[in-house]
């Protein structure tokens, strides 16, 4: 339980500082944005860590019969979605074109959200 808490705290703060950097460079402030995404990426951290831990106990758990596959797409989607934050930054400070990655990553969230909260069974919510 204290995992799961820590988890979705970890990515829910990840999500309110990128949001923070991306409409800090959209008004083109560079040095605040990149002490936001500096501390994103210790937050990055907590989130690795966290995620591991949980999918490490699944795959020791009875759950890991019904729900394994469902927790690793789950998982390699957290993953990705961290690394979408981290290309998606870069672009934003360079004004390339990131349309595609913003399509992706706000897909990516969903399906994380819904496997996380709707599908697979552990967690907080009832
Ligand atoms: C920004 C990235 C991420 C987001 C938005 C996210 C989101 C979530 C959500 C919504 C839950 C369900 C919590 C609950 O039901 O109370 C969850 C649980 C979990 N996450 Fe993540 N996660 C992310 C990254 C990761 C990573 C990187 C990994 C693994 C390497 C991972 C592995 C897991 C596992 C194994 C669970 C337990 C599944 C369960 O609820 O039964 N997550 N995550």
């Amino acid at each position: 339980m204290f995992y799961i808490h820590l988890h979705v705290a970890s990515w829910f703060i990840a999500l309110i500082l990128f949001f923070t950097s991306w409409y800090l460079l959209s008004i083109d402030k560079q040095q605040p944005a990149k002490i936001a995404h500096s501390i994103n990426r210790i937050i990055f951290l907590v989130i690795f860590y966290t995620g591991f831990i949980l999918i490490y106990r699944y795959t020791q758990a009875p759950v890991w019969e019904n729900f394994g596959a469902e927790a690793v797409v789950k998982a390699i989607g957290g993953v990705y979605l961290v690394c979408l934050m981290e290309w998606l930054i870069s672009r934003f400070q360079k004004k390339l074109p990131s349309r595609g990655l913003v399509i992706q990553f706000f897909l990516v969230l969903l399906m994380v959200l819904a496997l996380g909260f709707g599908r697979l069974p552990w967690g907080f919510l009832p």
